[in-house]
């Protein structure tokens, strides 16, 4: 799709058919566009954990209460690693934070470019979520997104409520 109209018609899905799984070549692409996200000094200090199997769907079901999120076939959880990634010396300030989103944002436009839907989630348990993937102490989790393609006769709202251009764009 061309990437002006991407960015336009991408919505947050949270409808999901749970018999319509994703194909492998797809969830590859999308995956891929992680893998080649920006990172802070290239530092890459993040994983891609796709969630398809039914123990490990049922696991990490719990961790966000809505029924759209649990019929999704696949959850994806961008895992990053605080140990990998750039810290700015003045500061302290580490990367992974903006690293992690910039992948997932590659991914959810990579997802909807193949017409799969998607929708960041960070209000997930988070504590139930460290249990479900087993996460090492120097890893986080500060957003997931479902990946499946829309229930049969789903449409997208087809608005986007933002702020006015000029309310947040200034001119220095
Ligand atoms: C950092 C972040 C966290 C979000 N967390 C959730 C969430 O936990 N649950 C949810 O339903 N949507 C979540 N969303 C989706 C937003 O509500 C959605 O992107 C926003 O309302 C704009 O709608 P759109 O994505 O359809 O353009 C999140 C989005 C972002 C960027």
């Amino acid at each position: 799709m061309e990437y002006n109209d991407l960015i336009r018609t991408r919505e947050s899905i949270r409808s999901y058919d749970p018999a319509r799984p994703v194909e492998p070549d797809k969830l590859t692409l999308i995956l891929e566009a992680g893998r080649i996200s920006p990172s802070a000094a290239n530092r890459q200090p993040r994983e891609f954990w796709l969630i398809s199997s039914a123990p490990m769907l049922e696991t990490i079901r719990e961790c966000y209460h809505r029924d759209w999120y649990k019929n999704a076939p696949h959850i994806l959880a961008v895992v990053g690693k605080k140990d990998e990634a750039w810290v700015r010396t003045a500061d302290g300030y580490n990367s992974v934070e903006t690293d992690t989103a910039i992948a997932l944002t590659h991914i959810i436009l990579a997802a909807e470019n193949e017409g799969v839907g998607a929708c960041w989630i960070a209000a997930f348990d988070e504590v139930k979520l460290r249990k479900a993937l087993d996460l090492k102490e120097n890893e986080v989790v500060f957003g997931i997104t479902p990946l499946g393609y829309p229930v049969p006769g789903f449409s997208k709202k087809g608005e986007k409520i933002r702020k006015a251009f000029q309310d947040v764009v200034k001119y220095l």
